[in-house]
């Protein structure tokens, strides 16, 4: 059931994803923490069209920043494609397989990354993988089936309602006085996006119909929001259990708006004096044991594995509701998950082995 006494672990990072530079990022993190003496390890980048090619270690831990520019994939490097078994073939150059992978550790984020469909390549080809299977990464990715998910296992969440292009197209006086309802302000959000990418915070209903076609633009399926207010934006980075213990959670961390926007794309990557992370969070102790034991209730009911992030919000009453679980949260050493691991007593380079020790030990196929 085991791997190889040195397993060799598949890096996969790029992608078609917008988020495909910040993957590049997290490539060179992990490959400059990773335990060579005990992994062998073989990096892959996709490109931004979606080609598969084999970069040299050396290449990939060096990518970085340069005068402002991210890094991505250059698509340079011979194709590659991951046949069955986790044998990896070479298609250009010397065709013929160059690897066989144990385990596979996606680093990409958003759509073809943490939605399910590399998870789906990873299962096809019938192997071990970090993180959450098929279905807990599709419906973590969609927010209208996560909170759908959310809501069946009663997990405490704001009220929210979905605009599909249906609603939109053949019923749209009807769609707004429901959306309306939720009382103002709104969060209109594209379902599947992610980095707060096409999101509008709505306080006249007025501006509903535009913000609506803002999030269209990256998404058909539209989730709107009540917009909370006097909230704390608190993340909890969970862990799974080892041999079939409950998951772990972290210490908490705070994302503490400077000014009076939201937690939006400009802030999240361009942070400057708009937001500080908290890492970790000064919380009260009751805050803290409800945040972690719904944050690991919410791991379990997604089905989560491996690892996860859930972010909720902290009202003033002392209720915590959940925003959204991330099953590829952010992942370079700098990033939330990581450093709340870290304030926790986990360093990132043993966050990593932990986690491909978690995804080596479980089975293959329906778990
Ligand atoms: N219902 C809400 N009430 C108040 N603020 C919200 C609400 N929904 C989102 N926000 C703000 O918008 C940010 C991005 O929303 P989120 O749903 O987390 O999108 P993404 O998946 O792109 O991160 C949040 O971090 C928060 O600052
Ligand atoms: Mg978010």
């Amino acid at each position: 059931m085991t791997a190889t006494e040195r397993p060799t672990v598949l890096l996969v990072f790029g992608g078609k994803s917008s988020e495909h530079p910040v993957s590049c990022l997290t490539a060179a993190s992990v490959l400059a923490a990773i335990n060579t003496d005990k992994y062998d390890v073989v990096p892959v980048g996709i490109t931004a069209e979606g080609r598969w090619t084999l970069v040299p270690v050396e290449v990939a831990a060096a990518m970085k920043t340069v005068d402002g520019q991210l890094p991505t994939v250059s698509g340079e490097h011979p194709e590659v494609v991951l046949g069955n078994g986790g044998v990896l073939y070479r298609v250009e150059g010397e065709p013929g397989p160059v690897a066989t992978i144990d385990v596979a550790m996606s680093l990409m984020h958003g759509p073809y990354g943490e939605d399910g469909t590399i998870q789906g390549l990873f299962e096809m080809a019938g192997i071990r993988f970090v993180g959450s299977g098929v279905a807990t990464s599709a419906n973590g990715m969609d927010k209208a089936l996560m909170k759908t998910s959310f809501a069946r296992h009663q997990i405490a969440q704001g009220p929210w309602q979905l605009v599909t292009d249906p609603d939109w197209v053949q019923r749209r006086e009807q769609t707004l006085a429901r959306v309306a309802e939720l009382g103002l302000p709104l969060f209109v959000k594209p379902a599947r996006a992610g980095s707060s990418i096409g999101i509008t915070r709505v306080t006249d209903l007025a501006d509903l119909p535009d913000a609506i076609e803002t999030a269209r633009e990256h998404d058909p399926r539209v989730v709107i929001e009540h917009g909370l207010t006097g909230v704390r934006e608190i993340e909890c980075a969970v862990l799974q259990g080892r041999d079939g213990a409950p998951p772990r959670p972290s210490l908490l961390g705070e994302v503490r708006m400077l000014t009076d926007g939201f937690y939006d794309f400009e802030a999240k990557y361009l942070p400057g004096e708009q937001v500080a992370l908290d890492i970790p969070a000064t919380v009260e102790p009751e805050l803290e044991a409800a945040a972690q034991a719904l944050a690991v209730r919410t791991f379990e009911a997604m089905d989560a594995e491996g690892l996860a992030r859930v972010d909720m919000f902290a009202l003033p009453d002392g209720q915590v509701l959940v925003n959204e679980i991330n099953t590829m949260p952010g992942f370079t050493q700098y990033s939330m998950y990581p450093s709340l691991w870290q304030a926790t007593g986990m360093s990132y380079p043993e966050l990593i082995d932990e986690l491909l020790g978690l995804a080596l030990a479980r089975p293959l196929g329906l778990r």
